[in-house]
């Protein structure tokens, strides 16, 4: 695991698009794995400056999203394909069949046979819970589950009210990619920013491997980056 502590979030953004434009030019034809949420906005920003200056091209991706709420239309404002949408897809050249989220409808195992079929995830983005989720793998999931629906936890669902109008209107339950899934991945690239992470990451990265902090698993994974901002690296023992 390479960890690296940058001094703000600009700069935590700024290098993991350089991690994922240089992945996606050794290999254009890859299969991408995206995250959403706060964190990985300025990176989606910083890779759409690279694509409009010509140093990227999205052309030949195949993506695959972490995970969607149930509950909610495609086109609802809150919806993960209306993020990824709004704040990355629609601005690049990405090809619309090519895009890929946890079915909210079918059946979830049919995400894993594509992801398979793929020949697996070459860069997974990840973000991190407050409470050490990745995806919407709650604490308690297994390190061997697969895409499932999940209940959400009243922390996560506290955290993401930010989104909604009310409290009440943030979906109760979501589809998400397992943690097996996920550790199949060939490479991952972990981003956490702001103190209120700052808690998971050190139980994430330092802390013993357990089912109860789900970023715990990658430190038994053989390729990831973990890119952090000070406030996000806190406290951390090594620096
Ligand atoms: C989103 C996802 C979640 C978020 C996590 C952090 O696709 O899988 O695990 O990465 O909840 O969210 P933010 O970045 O909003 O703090």
């Amino acid at each position: 695991m390479v960890i690296d502590c940058l001094e703000n979030y600009e700069a935590m953004s700024s290098r993991a698009a350089d991690v994922v434009a240089s992945a996606i030019s050794e290999k254009p034809t890859g299969v991408f794995g995206f995250a959403t949420g706060s964190t990985p906005v300025g990176l989606y920003k910083s890779l759409i400056a690279r694509y409009q200056r010509g140093e990227v091209t999205f052309s030949k991706l195949t993506t695959i999203n972490l995970d969607e709420y149930i509950g909610l239309s495609a086109d609802h404002e809150q919806s993960y394909r209306f993020f990824m949408q709004h704040n990355l897809f629609g601005h690049v050249d990405v090809q619309p069949e090519c895009v890929h989220f946890p079915p909210v409808n079918g059946e979830p195992a049919a995400f894993d046979d594509l992801i398979r079929n793929k020949k697996g995830i070459d860069l997974q983005i990840l973000g991190l819970g407050s409470n050490g989720h990745i995806g919407f793998n709650e604490p308690g999931s297994a390190f061997d589950s697969r895409t499932r629906v999940v209940e959400l936890e009243s922390s996560t669902i506290r955290d993401n009210a930010r989104f909604f109008e009310h409290q009440r209107d943030v979906p109760r339950q979501a589809v998400t990619m397992g943690i097996k899934t996920i550790l199949e991945a060939h490479q991952i690239l972990l981003l956490a920013s702001g103190a209120n992470k700052a808690n998971a990451v050190a139980r994430s990265l330092e802390g013993p491997q357990t089912e109860n902090v789900p970023g715990s698993c990658l430190q038994s994974h053989p390729n990831v980056i973990v890119l952090l901002d000070e406030a996000a690296a806190a406290r951390l023992t090594t620096k």
